[in-house]
């Protein structure tokens, strides 16, 4: 649950902001190794991105709940996830991204902060996915109670589903402090053309859409268009679903990935996506530790730009 102080300022300052403001940093910059670490884990917090329409600094990876935490409670793959999160949170990352569309994944999520205690560490991005104001309406409240929060920091219209009437209804719940911001989703480039037309209409907090070395589409026109009306943009898919990654399998880094700090595929993936200054963060689905720990190291260190991956992408074999 959010803590007092977070109530008591508008943009609701988090563990990490904090930190900054006491340590005398300023936003955005990158806090010293170790500030942040848990447990003697001395490591550099993740990088951070202004969220335009606040500058609430992001940081730059976060964890999507997408299959990998619709698990019930008992089961093998259940019992991992209050890792994932940990490790999100030690690393200093705090988006977690759900929908009602992700089987109990949502439930799963609201049950491990609970546990933990750590609510007041997640930065919670869930999402409105049907059509009809009243239904709209019924299943955010069950987003809540499910998350177990007293506030979701981002709720986003999935998929353009009923994008009119469900965004109406965000921004009743924005300026009621119920939500912080408001976004839509999408992750295909067959429904750029729409994504495009709510982007140029509507005044967005936030744009999530798909973006991978194999899918990049979004380059052309929506990451321009983003960063022109101030909109944050969240990057899904960052492994083309985990085909990327599979493809990638067995063959040797190239060369240069040590040079830019990376030691697994998953880095080079996320720190190719990262190399778009108009993406805020990029969101890995995961139901493992140890590669929410491996995400999390490609939002440290170097952060090579569209320059240096337009010289090196072409060289790898996906
Ligand atoms: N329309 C929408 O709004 C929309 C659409 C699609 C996705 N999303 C969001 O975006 C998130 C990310 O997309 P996604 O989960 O579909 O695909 P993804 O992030 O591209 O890939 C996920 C896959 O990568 C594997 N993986 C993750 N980290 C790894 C690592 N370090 N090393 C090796 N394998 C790794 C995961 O397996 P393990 O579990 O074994 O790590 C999983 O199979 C979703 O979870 C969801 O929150 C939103």
């Amino acid at each position: 649950m959010p803590t007092p102080l977070m109530h008591a300022h508008p943009a609701g300052l988090r563990r990490a902001q904090l930190l900054r403001m006491a340590l005398g940093i300023s936003v955005g910059a990158a806090l010293p190794a170790g500030a942040l670490a848990q447990g003697g884990a001395a490591t550099a917090p993740l990088q951070t991105r202004p969220i335009p329409s606040s500058q609430e600094p992001m940081p730059v990876i976060g964890c999507g709940t997408w299959i990998g935490f619709d698990h019930r409670p008992g089961s093998a793959e259940y019992q991992r996830l209050a890792g994932v999160l940990k490790a999100l949170f030690d690393a200093g990352g705090q988006m977690i991204d759900s929908s009602p569309m992700y089987g109990r994944a949502e439930e799963t999520t609201g049950e491990l902060l609970s546990a933990a205690k750590t609510h007041e560490r997640a930065f919670l991005a869930t999402k409105v996915w049907t059509r009809g104001r009243a239904e709209g309406v019924a299943q955010m409240e069950q987003s809540f109670a499910r998350l177990r929060a007293a506030r979701i920091d981002l709720m986003q219209v999935h998929n353009l589903v009923d994008w009119r009437t469900q965004l109406a209804t965000l921004r009743e719940w924005k300026a009621a402090g119920r939500i912080r911001y408001i976004g839509i989703t999408h992750y295909t480039a067959s429904a750029y053309g729409d994504v495009e037309a709510v982007m140029r209409a509507q005044t967005l907090d936030f744009l999530q859409i798909n973006y991978s070395l194999d899918q990049r589409e979004a380059e052309k026109r929506l990451l321009p268009l983003a960063a022109e009306r101030g909109i944050a943009v969240i990057a899904n898919t960052p492994f083309g679903g985990g085909g990327l990654l599979r493809r990638l399998q067995g063959q040797p880094l190239p060369g240069w990935a040590a040079e830019i700090g990376c030691t697994s595929w998953a880095q080079v993936l996320l720190k190719f996506v990262l190399g778009q200054p108009a993406i805020t963060c990029a969101i890995p689905g995961t139901s493992r530790p140890a590669h929410m720990a491996d995400n999390a190291a490609a939002g440290r260190g170097t952060l090579p730009d569209a320059a240096f991956w337009r010289r090196h992408a072409a060289s790898l074999a996906v």
